[in-house]
């Protein structure tokens, strides 16, 4: 398992950016424990309002686990009181700002060391997303979030699960600039293909034929898949039905992920979705699905790439191994990458991507914050 070092990426083992870290329908009052970015966190609903919170999972009394116990009569009685949680082994309570807010037996004062870190959460499109920062600094740019979420005529996904796979996410996001794997992976036939780094965002153009996604001779399926920072990929999708393929990579240890999938579809016609759009829509996620797992068969199986052997006509390789550097270092030296890599890039002997479609990512894409 290669690690961050391997691959040169910087000062972070673990990049700056937003991550999916749960299903909000999963997420309830009932602690949770979760790991991500190396470490153990404790995950629940608050009663009170209803919030979701993240904690630093180990107690700062005697170090006990907030969220794994399911034995003590704390965690058998329920641990969230309001928006608290208690420790299962002596009850210290913990508000969800993560400070201690009582200790039941003792009547001195409350040390100011008796808290844990609270993380920044948000909840968006059904996800839970924690802003991560090895500064401690405030988000960059906003969580994902799509209009068509609010519109009756897009069906809600249901994620799917993919677990932990032992592959560092380097490996995952070099699939943005993969020009050369539609044909033998996918059975595309690519007839354009761009990539283009902005900021925080790293784009895909790409028009053909997908021997998974769309059967022989059907349209031609036009996609523009967009990494929103470091993890988070969504896909503008359109052939059969207009849909948007969402695609979470979130770190676990270092050189591992846990990963989901989901699909929004719009219905064919555009009016309200009824139930049988939804299974329609279930359905297209599966075939969907399935062309995740041509790409994840091959992650799951194949040795760091930590010095490619790229040769004409391959993509954008380096040109995004540097985009992708901004995340694991200082923010102020951000420029120093984008500087190197920021524009629009054909990979040789492929045809650019149509002007309209540019013109539809300037007008659909999030504003990208300081350039
Ligand atoms: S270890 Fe948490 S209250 Fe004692
Ligand atoms: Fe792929």
């Amino acid at each position: 398992m290669a690690s961050s070092k391997d691959y040169n990426l910087g000062e972070f083992t673990f990049p700056r950016g937003w991550f999916m870290v749960a299903e909000s329908a999963k997420v309830t009052d009932k602690p949770q424990g979760v790991r991500f970015f190396g470490q153990e966190f404790a995950l629940y609903r608050g009663k009170d309002s209803g919030k979701v919170v993240l904690l630093d999972a180990y107690c700062p009394h005697m170090g006990t686990h907030l969220a794994r116990n399911s034995t003590s009569y704390v965690a058998q009685d329920g641990a969230v009181e309001g928006d608290s949680i208690r420790c299962p082994y002596h009850a210290w309570r913990f508000g969800p700002d993560g400070k201690c807010n009582q200790i039941p037996y003792s009547s001195g004062p409350i040390p100011p060391a008796a808290k844990v870190r609270s993380w920044p959460v948000v909840e968006s499109m059904g996800a839970v997303f924690v802003w991560h920062d090895a500064e401690g600094g405030a988000p960059e740019w906003d969580a994902p979030f799509l209009q068509e979420w609010n519109d009756p005529a897009w069906t809600h996904w249901t994620f799917d699960d993919l677990g932990r796979v032992d592959v560092h996410p380097q490996e995952i996001v070099d699939n943005i600039t993969d020009a050369a794997h539609f044909g033998p992976v996918h059975g595309s036939r690519t007839q354009f293909f761009e990539n283009e780094f902005r900021g925080h965002l790293a784009i895909q153009r790409m028009g053909g034929g997908h021997r998974t996604l769309i059967a022989e001779g059907g349209p031609m399926l036009v996609t523009e898949a967009v990494y929103h920072g470091p993890s988070i990929l969504i896909t503008r999708m359109s052939g059969l039905y207009d849909s948007y393929i969402f695609i979470a990579h979130t770190p676990v240890d270092d050189g591992s992920a846990y990963v989901w999938h989901a699909l929004l579809v719009r219905t064919s016609d555009g009016s309200p979705a009824t139930a049988q759009d939804n299974i329609a829509a279930r359905q297209y996620q599966d075939v969907a699905l399935a062309a995740f797992a041509q790409d994840f068969e091959v992650w799951k199986h194949k040795r760091p790439c930590l010095q490619g052997l790229f040769v004409q006509g391959d993509g954008a390789f380096l040109k995004q191994r540097v985009w992708y550097k901004q995340f694991y270092n200082p923010r102020a030296r951000k420029q120093e990458y984008l500087k190197q890599v920021e524009g629009i890039h054909v990979p040789r002997g492929m045809e650019a991507a149509p002007e309209e479609m540019r013109e539809q990512s300037e007008a659909s894409l999030p504003m990208v914050a300081n350039g």
